[in-house]
């Protein structure tokens, strides 16, 4: 039996993707006659045209290595199907390629906006399987994405060596971790950092409930306070105003992420020395952690498994501890929050972390 794959890997990067890219082409490999065309920098690369036959000896050596070797790049869904100044009709073109490369089917590694994209490919009748990237966890229909617990592990460290500094000056710090829309990485980072204040995108704050958290703590002899912001975390002003609109004032300002925002308003509220500090990217690079190895490989090997029984038009999940697939129209491009009931929240409570709401 004879497989030809194409493999790419799209939007923002994290531990994981090579391990998984490996894990896909060790066990096509061993199951059939595996042939595979790495895809340059994403659906970029679909679309004009940049990829290349790759050797088997080339997914040796790379289950810890960080970033892509495939390389990535943001194609936003949006602009799919819309014809820019270059006249390039960018879903003809990926077809068009898919089929110079004689494809058998293509392996999608990504998030949310890879898998609406995904799926198009598979609507338009490409063999498609998509594998939930993302340290932000946010892919609807599997329990966890890789990348993820890896961030988390990052963005724990990085509160642990806060805790420190903070506790030797006696100062509030804001540490700002990723995640836009989703405030899993926050939510864990924080509890695992034992974070005393926690602000997530999915429960919008009242600064008083901050200041009043943090003058708390002060007054109960604690000279320092850690407050772990998800970057996308917002007040409930800002919650009650327009996409746009929110998105309008934050443009004001770039640099000024919401950690200085926040740092500036407890400083003046409390008079307490307040610094923001904002990890960024660290959370994507680096080698993935155990887990990750573990579960990108489970991914990797179980695309493999539905390449060889030609079964497409799906994503691959974690479902408690199995690894299953769902149909990419069900999942493909939702969300999945941070229910505001959710158990780790009401654990967090019961421990103390103030939400700010
Ligand atoms: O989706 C992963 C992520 O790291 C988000 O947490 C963050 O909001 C975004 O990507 C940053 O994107 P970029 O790498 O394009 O700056």
């Amino acid at each position: 039996m004879k497989r030809r794959i194409g493999l790419l890997t799209s939007g923002g990067d994290c531990p994981g993707l090579n391990a998984a890219i490996r894990g896909v082409a060790r066990a096509a490999y061993e199951m059939f006659d595996a042939e595979i065309v790495g895809i340059a920098d994403g659906y970029s690369g679909l679309i004009n045209g940049e990829y290349r036959e790759m050797k088997q000896s080339e997914f040796s050596g790379i289950l810890t290595l960080g970033g892509t070797i495939l390389g990535t790049s943001r194609q936003p869904y949006r602009n799919m199907r819309v014809i820019g100044e270059d006249n390039v009709d960018k879903v003809a073109a990926m077809k068009a390629n898919y089929k110079k490369m004689k494809l058998d089917c293509l392996v999608t590694l990504g998030g949310n906006g890879t898998h609406k994209t995904a799926n198009l490919l598979s609507e338009e009748g490409l063999n498609v399987i998509g594998l939930p990237k993302t340290i932000d966890n946010d892919i609807y229909g599997t329990d966890v994405t890789f990348g993820f617990h890896t961030a988390a592990d990052i963005a724990t460290e990085v509160i642990d060596r806060i805790h420190t500094t903070a506790n030797s000056h006696g100062r509030v710090m804001v540490v700002e971790i990723m995640g836009n829309k989703a405030g899993w990485l926050t939510l864990y980072a924080g509890v695992a950092g034992g974070a005393d204040v926690v602000l997530l995108p999915e429960i919008p704050y009242e600064l008083e409930n901050v200041v009043k958290a943090v003058e708390q703590r002060a007054k109960g002899g604690k000279s320092f306070s850690i407050i772990a912001v998800a970057e996308g975390a917002m007040t409930k002003a800002e919650a009650a105003m327009k996409k746009k609109e929110r998105a309008a004032l934050r443009a004001e300002n770039p640099y000024k992420t919401v950690s200085h925002t926040l740092a500036e308003q407890i400083q003046k509220a409390t008079g307490l020395e307040t610094r923001a500090v904002v990890p960024g990217h660290i959370q994507r690079g680096g080698s993935p952690s155990s887990y990750d190895r573990v579960l990108s490989t489970r991914f990797g090997v179980h695309a493999a498994q539905l390449i060889r029984d030609e079964c497409y038009g799906v994503s691959v999940a974690m479902a408690g501890d199995t690894v299953v697939h769902n149909p990419l129209k069900e999942v493909a491009g939702i969300t999945k929050f941070v229910p505001v009931d959710h158990q780790l929240i009401q654990t967090g409570r019961h421990i103390g972390i103030k939400f700010g709401d």
